[in-house]
């Protein structure tokens, strides 16, 4: 079991809607420091955060962070960035590329930076977020980029098991954040997420599914491809 009493959390993109959330959860389950990153850091009105600069693109910028926040002991990688009607097909492949160093590259980037930190700190705990659409590939670079990293978040799991680090994924479904402010659909509060994420922390769950979305999109994994895709369905002739 992680303790999340006096943890010291690193959280990226911790401005954003699901970021700002982990950075009060964990304050509010006991974490002693929570290491608050963004490209430009919010002012926050309490002395346990301590906002840092973090670009999870930059290899540089991740050298400080991780230089800067030596007491580490959980990690959650969450920056991310996604566009809305984005494809595989469309566009250039830069534009895929971009899509990439956000959602593969950068918490890679920021995960094996880190993982030597965790392990000297006594173990610890890496969490990704992924997404519902790390299975669902209706969403082109984008899920494309979710699937790596749910991939990598194995690999990490693997490869960090033996200094005692426990790696959580995280998927979640459409939930109510800046990210998806413009879309018109039902949505989680992310309050209800960040809790079943930290809950999972607590409990060493290797996988979080948020809600009845992911869990759907997962179980269908194991049926015909047109189970998750129905308008590859033909009428028999
Ligand atoms: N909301 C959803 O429906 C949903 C569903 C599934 C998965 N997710 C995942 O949940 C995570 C959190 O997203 P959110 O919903 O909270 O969206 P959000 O409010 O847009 O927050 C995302 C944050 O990531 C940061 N970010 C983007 N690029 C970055 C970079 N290069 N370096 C550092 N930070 C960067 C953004 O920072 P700036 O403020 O600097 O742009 C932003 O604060 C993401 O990984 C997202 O893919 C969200």
């Amino acid at each position: 079991m992680t303790s999340l009493q006096n943890a010291v959390v690193f959280v990226t993109g911790s401005n954003g809607g699901l970021g700002r959330e982990f950075v009060k959860q964990f304050l509010e389950r006991g974490a002693s420091k929570v290491y608050a990153s963004a490209r430009t850091p919010r002012e926050w009105d309490d002395s346990r955060i301590v906002p840092v600069v973090l670009d999870v693109t930059s290899e540089e910028s991740v050298a400080a962070a991780v230089s800067l926040a030596g007491d580490t002991s959980i990690l959650v990688n969450n920056a991310g960035s996604y566009r809305d009607g984005d494809t595989i097909t469309g566009g250039d492949l830069d534009g895929i590329r971009e899509m990439f160093e956000t959602n593969f590259f950068g918490p890679v980037r920021v995960g094996r930076a880190f993982g030597p930190l965790l392990g000297a700190n006594g173990g610890g705990a890496l969490l990704n977020v992924h997404s519902a659409l790390s299975w669902w590939g209706v969403a082109g670079a984008y899920s494309a980029a979710k699937a790596a990293m749910w991939s990598a978040t194995n690999s990490f799991r693997l490869e960090l098991a033996g200094q005692g680090t426990h790696v959580e994924g995280l998927h979640l479904g459409y939930t109510d954040t800046p990210m998806i402010a413009d879309l018109d659909v039902e949505k989680n509060d992310p309050a209800d997420v960040v809790r079943a994420a930290i809950d999972g922390i607590e409990n060493d769950e290797f996988e979080v599914l948020a809600d009845e979305v992911s869990v759907n999109i997962k179980a269908a994994l194991a049926l015909p491809i047109v189970a998750l895709y129905p308008d590859l369905a033909r009428p028999s002739v």
